[in-house]
């Protein structure tokens, strides 16, 4: 920006005001390298490289910076950067432009090592050193875990003794931050989360660690903050006793794509219902944070969690719904079901499809009940929220031909359609009285002209400049895992007989339905 001297006071505060907008707006992390294990994936390669490169090509990046991309397979620097120069070219949502690809392709580095293998990390060590010595990174790193969970403990561990993390142990004699990204599944019960955070406490302090769920970095998920908390006139009615209940849907069309090995393993409540949903829970459902700064609002989040009433063994069948889908026809083209998908067992018990009645126990949500669902193959991709409002207390409008009531229902719409619509009643042009449902809608895409960043893109400029807010703390994760164990525990005992229970392209088994209504509510159509 121009430093010349500026004509006018008026103006004066103008240049004032675009500073202070700059600032607040474009956070630039200090000089860093970014280490991905697992580089190869297609995480890294779909997701991590091209949206580092997006923020490289926004301006996002520090001038010094440097990626170590750190796996198995037998590539050599140069071949890694044409296989994700080619991801970057393909991938729908990011502009690829030569020029800009160049410049950031010399910044990757490719380091072909095993996870257990000493020498791997050696490598690493001396790579991180001259990248320090001849770019200036100060010795910042960001380590990011996108390997199979596997592979988690013995990278942590390699890592620190090798000196390259660690309380008090040299840290490859540097200065710099070092902080670690670990993907989901956080662990794979309460107890193996437990375990993994104490090994990952061995090494990083908690201020050093961000576990990461990426529905946090969707903009329109933000977005559910500023909108309860930037706004007063929703506060007074987000209670029990104005909200009749909430649903929120995680539904997908895609199948498991070729990850049958993972999703076997997996299934849906580990998968969506541990992370994805119970955080879009905790965010609808938390009081005002002190402060939007990283342990006011995950000390809220947790609050949320440890009132969600706990799910007793003996209430698991009748508040929970479980499914796998069978073949059928997505969105007019036919796939095949769970069982026939790569590296699935024909007999798989594995559910693809959850639907929960949660309630929680505090003063605001007494009586309230939240219903979550999930499943891939349904008929649409979808994420939404939906809030629904108790009917007027008293019904007016009773003559003949009226019209039914519908209650307000203010929808949230994460993905793929992101906005916000509010539906109430209105009344019908002409001389009957007649009401009909309508909807104030309010669009994301079309309000704001601008490039949304990804969820990852958010997520990974966050971690390098060390927010914390959009990641969870252990103690929130091993509360969700908690919450969970009650339905994998009943679920694992007791296999279904019934699998596969819904066709592939419809909205799950027909007992979700049931779920719902014999509380006389009804899903969503969405
Ligand atoms: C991931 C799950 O965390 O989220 C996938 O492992 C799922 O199974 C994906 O498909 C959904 O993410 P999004 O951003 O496409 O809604």
């Amino acid at each position: 920006m121009e430093s010349r001297a500026v004509g006018s006071a008026g103006m004066e505060t103008l240049l004032v005001d675009r500073l202070r907008e700059g600032l607040t707006l474009r956070r630039m992390p200090q000089p860093s390298a970014a280490v991905i294990f697992g580089a190869t994936g297609d995480l890294a390669r779909n997701r991590l490289i091209p949206d580092l490169y997006n923020l490289g090509r926004k301006g996002l990046l520090p001038g010094s910076f440097a990626v170590v991309a750190f796996a198995r397979r037998p590539f050599t620097s140069e071949t890694f950067r044409e296989q994700v120069r080619e991801a970057v070219r393909e991938s729908p949502e990011i502009r690829y432009d030569a020029t800009t690809w160049e410049n950031f392709a010399a910044r990757i580095h490719y380091i072909q090592s095993d996870y257990t293998d000493p020498q791997g990390y050696a490598r690493l060590g001396a790579l991180l050193a001259d990248l320090d010595g001849r770019l200036g990174l100060g010795g910042n790193r960001l380590f990011y875990l996108a390997t199979p969970p596997s592979a988690y403990e013995a990278i942590i561990r390699h890592l620190a003794e090798a000196g390259l993390a660690g309380h008090g142990r040299g840290r490859g004699g540097t200065t710099g931050w070092k902080r670690i990204i670990i993907e989901k599944p956080f662990g794979s019960d309460l107890e193996t989360s437990r375990a993994l955070n104490a090994k990952v406490h061995e090494v990083f302090e908690e201020g050093e660690i961000y576990r990461i769920d990426h529905y946090l970095g969707k903009e329109t998920v933000q977005n559910l903050m500023i909108f309860r908390f930037a706004n007063t006139i929703l506060e007074p009615i987000w209670t029990r006793q104005y909200v009749d209940h909430v649903q929120i849907t995680v539904a997908e069309s895609g199948g498991i794509g070729g990850r049958g090995g993972y999703y076997e393993e997996a299934g849906v409540v580990r998968d969506i219902l541990q992370n994805h949903l119970l955080q879009l829970l905790t965010l609808v459902a938390m009081e005002p944070p002190a402060a939007i700064e990283a342990d006011a609002v995950r000390n809220e989040k947790v609050k949320i969690l440890h009132a969600i009433r706990p799910l007793a063994p003996g209430e698991v069948e009748r508040l929970t719904v479980r499914g796998q889908y069978g073949r059928g026809v997505v969105e007019g083209r036919e796939v095949p079901g769970y069982r026939q998908e790569e590296r699935v067992a024909p007999d798989s018990v594995t559910p693809t499809y959850v639907a929960v009645r949660f309630e929680i126990d505090n003063w605001r949500w007494a009586g309230v009940p939240f219903y979550l669902r999930s499943g891939k193959r349904l008929a649409k991709r979808v994420t939404e929220i939906a809030i629904q409002f108790k009917l007027p207390p008293l019904v007016l409008f009773q003559q003949a031909g009226v019209g039914a009531m519908q209650p307000n229902m203010l929808a949230l719409n994460i993905q793929p359609d992101e906005g916000i619509a509010l539906r109430f009643a209105a009344k019908v042009p002409g001389q009957a009285t007649r009401i009909r449902p309508v909807n104030m809608k309010f669009d994301y895409g079309t309000s704001f002209g601008t490039e949304e960043p990804t969820a990852y893109e958010r997520l990974l400029l966050d971690a390098m400049i060390g927010d914390r807010t959009l990641f969870a703390r252990h103690d929130e994760v091993e509360k969700a895992w908690a919450l969970v164990m009650p339905i994998l525990e009943v679920w694992a005992a007791h296999p279904p007989t019934d699998f596969p229970n819904y066709e592939a392209g419809t909205w799950g088994p027909p007992a979700a339905r049931s779920l719902i209504e014999r509380d006389g509510r009804r899903w969503r159509r969405l």
